[in-house]
């Protein structure tokens, strides 16, 4: 309930802080097609740097995150080949350098996994998969981890216009009472 009343509050007319060219993007490789095409193929024309790893050791992240670092972008499990990383550890990595830590948290749900109660700032999840669970709709979410973060979301939803429709928003309800 507190999460829909925040929904429908007035988005907030100042422009939130985003990314800026030179910006840069680390995430592991094997990321949803989507999420890749939207970095490489759309925010790498805007100047948004991103870099990809292919090894899940934490290690491998420290290795390649520096100031420039804004967002740390992680699959766990990843899609398509199910890989598990380290959230603890790589949202330590990331929060020395100030950046913020985002996991897709589609393939594990908030049944087996909450990232932000393992360091992350954002989670999304295509609600498409299983929490809409029956295939009549698609959607996603994002979850944050305070007001200040849900606030640029807000923002950005406003601008975009990334809403559900109403009969989407009834379909998933149903579905996450089951
Ligand atoms: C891990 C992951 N995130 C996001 C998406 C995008 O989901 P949607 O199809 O609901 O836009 C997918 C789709 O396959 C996915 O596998």
């Amino acid at each position: 309930m507190g999460q829909s009343v925040r929904l429908l509050r007035p988005a907030p007319r100042r422009r939130q802080q985003s990314s800026q060219p030179g910006d840069k993007v680390l995430a592991y490789t094997d990321v949803y097609g989507g999420t890749y095409r939207v970095l490489k193929q759309v925010f790498d024309a805007y100047g948004l740097v991103s870099v990809f790893t292919d090894n899940v050791s934490p290690k491998a992240f420290e290795s390649l995150i520096d100031d420039q670092t804004k967002i740390v972008w992680l699959e766990s499990p990843t899609n398509p080949l199910l890989r598990c990383l380290d959230i603890t550890a790589i949202a330590d990595i990331t929060h020395k350098v100030g950046a913020l830590l985002a996991v897709d948290n589609t393939f594990a749900t908030p049944a087996l996994q909450l990232p932000i109660d393992l360091g992350a700032d954002y989670v999304v999840h295509s609600t498409s998969k299983y929490i809409g669970g029956h295939s009549d709709v698609t959607g996603g979410a994002v979850v944050a981890k305070n007001d200040a973060l849900f606030e640029r979301i807000l923002f950005l939803q406003n601008v975009f216009g990334g809403v559900p429709g109403p009969l989407d928003c009834i379909l998933f309800s149903v579905a996450s009472r089951r």
